[in-house]
């Protein structure tokens, strides 16, 4: 019985809905980009593979490229083969394959939406699509609001009788006053249920795990808090470079592309309340919350608590990579910062006092993402004084590229003399044979056919968000950064390591303490 509820449980963590109508068109702006041939596709690839797409159900891309089905459909093939996480099978991609279109205009063109609002009627009629549209904007920030008024105004996006939603992809604004004023051209057209801003992050299995792993297990909850947790260190690296996204990087730079969303969104859910229920609003209501209750740096304590990083040239897996400045689309005296680490206190009663580390980088020696909660040290009596001191408890929520949950405690080594090592009990899911997780796109565009919008970033989260970030970027405004200050393959600059030092504390990473 126990069993049972928690799998009631946890579907309802995702609000599974098996009533819902998924039937529908998915119009894809942007549809010869990079995000929609890396991964809306291999996604929607891989939810026919899992039989989740609707059977009523076609996409439309729509590109500024000149092209016909068949040309197209052709470029998608070679996509789902390079990117998808299933092997291509040719009866299923047959499937998939005779249900996307490709429709070229300009986005900014009157006479493309009466076309392509022609073109989803029929389309209508042939899949019994009834109405229904999701309208997913993979394109430059710079056409959100264009695209979305020219939807309002062909009539196309709020019908009776049928839904119509809207996925914005990030950067959502590139600070509050333009991200409000986007928002209020987004709302003014779809409602904010009818919105879905994307999170990649919050797509991926550990990041819908965290939650199950604090209020599932008695042995976590209790001691989530600062009675007994030391520090909490967020960390998410990566070995890539801009590469060829510079053009955008340049612009957002790690804290608006990383800092301002990814990474507190690993920030709140791991130290959100309970909520209430564990329907959408409840959850979203808690990360709320945590994002009000974050503290607000002052010019000085930006300076203080806050590094920034920029990778020169190094070696990565033993090959040279040239500096960001070298690279394509990049001014040779770019201030655009690669890597960001901070210190950040959460001003509530459960937090108080305990610090947040959190950093994220490019050119870094490995690619990772996890979460350590180091636990408090033990009183010096018994075993922690006869020994000096003991190692504290560690408790690493592994996010990619490994998921699982890895737990550090004290134990006796085996023999005849008393030696207290540390030992580690690592738990990885996607390690094990025939596991084979889904991409965060794929739960996305799930959630997003079935209505379901726990997974996307409501606009309070956004606007808190972005109210933390813009202090970093007015106080760095001030200062000219002394770039590049860390070698690429590097873990950062050393101000980073300096952090923590003042703290008594350094940088952890999962793949340095496992035995
Ligand atoms: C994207 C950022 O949102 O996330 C990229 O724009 C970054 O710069 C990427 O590389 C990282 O995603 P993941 O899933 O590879 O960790």
């Amino acid at each position: 019985m126990n069993r049972n509820n928690l799998t009631k449980d946890i579907d309802n963590v995702f609000n599974f809905n098996p009533g819902a109508d998924l039937s529908c068109i998915m119009v894809i702006f942007g549809g010869t980009g990079d995000l929609t041939h890396r991964k809306l596709m291999p996604a929607l690839y891989n939810l026919q593979c899992e039989k989740k797409l609707p059977y009523h159900f076609a996409v439309v891309s729509v590109g500024r490229r000149d092209k016909n089905n068949k040309e197209y459909r052709y470029e998608v093939h070679d996509s789902i083969r390079s990117f998808a996480r299933f092997k291509i099978n040719e009866q299923t991609w047959g499937q998939l394959r005779q249900r996307i279109y490709y429709e070229k205009f300009n986005f900014a063109e009157d006479d493309g939406y009466t076309r392509l609002d022609t073109f989803l009627k029929k389309l209508d009629d042939q899949y019994q699509t009834g109405g229904n549209r999701i309208y997913y904007l993979a394109v430059a920030p710079e056409y959100f609001d264009v695209i979305v008024e020219k939807l309002h105004r062909h009539g196309m996006a709020r019908n009776t009788g049928s839904w119509q939603r809207v996925v914005i992809e990030k950067p959502f604004g590139r600070d509050l006053p333009s991200a409000r004023i986007l928002n209020e051209k987004i709302t003014a057209v779809f409602t904010e249920s009818n919105t879905y801003r994307i999170d990649h992050y919050l797509g991926k299995e550990m990041l819908q795990n965290i939650m199950v792993i604090r209020f599932a297990n008695m042995l976590f909850e209790p001691v989530w808090n600062n009675q007994f947790i030391d520090n909490i260190q967020i960390l998410s690296c990566e070995k890539v470079g801009a590469g060829s996204r510079a053009g955008y990087y340049e612009q957002a730079g790690a804290l608006r592309d990383m800092m301002q969303n990814h990474m507190l969104q690993l920030l709140t859910l791991t130290t959100i309340e309970p909520p209430a229920s564990l329907d959408t609003e409840s959850i979203r209501d808690e990360k709320v919350k945590v994002l009000r209750s974050l503290e607000q740096f002052s010019p000085e304590q930006v300076f203080k608590n806050v590094v920034r990083g920029q990778y020169g040239p190094g070696v990565i897996d033993d090959e040279e990579v040239s500096g960001y400045r070298q690279e394509d689309r990049v001014s040779p005296t770019s201030d655009t910062e690669t890597f960001i680490a901070l210190k950040v206190h959460i001003d509530n009663f459960r937090w108080a006092g305990v610090p947040f580390y959190i950093r994220t980088g490019k050119r870094m020696p490995v690619k990772s993402t996890e979460i350590i909660i180091q636990f408090k040290p033990l009183p010096n009596i018994l075993f922690a004084r006869e020994y000096g001191g003991l190692d504290p408890n560690l408790l690493v929520i592994k996010i990619q590229p490994k998921e699982g949950i890895f737990l550090q405690f004290n134990a006796k080594k085996p023999g005849t003399e008393n030696i207290i090592v540390p030992v580690q009990m690592d738990f990885c899911q996607n390690c094990r044979p025939g596991t084979n997780s889904p991409e965060a796109y794929e739960r996305l565009l799930y959630d997003v056919m079935r209505g379901d919008s726990t997974l996307f970033a409501r606009w309070d989260e956004v606007e808190y968000s972005w109210k933390f970030v813009d202090h970093i970027a007015a106080a760095w405004k001030e200062r000219k950064p002394n770039f590049p200050n860390y070698a690429a393959g590097s873990w950062g600059p050393a101000e980073a390591a300096e952090l923590l030092a003042k703290d008594n504390r350094e940088w952890l990473h999962a793949g340095d303490i496992s035995a």
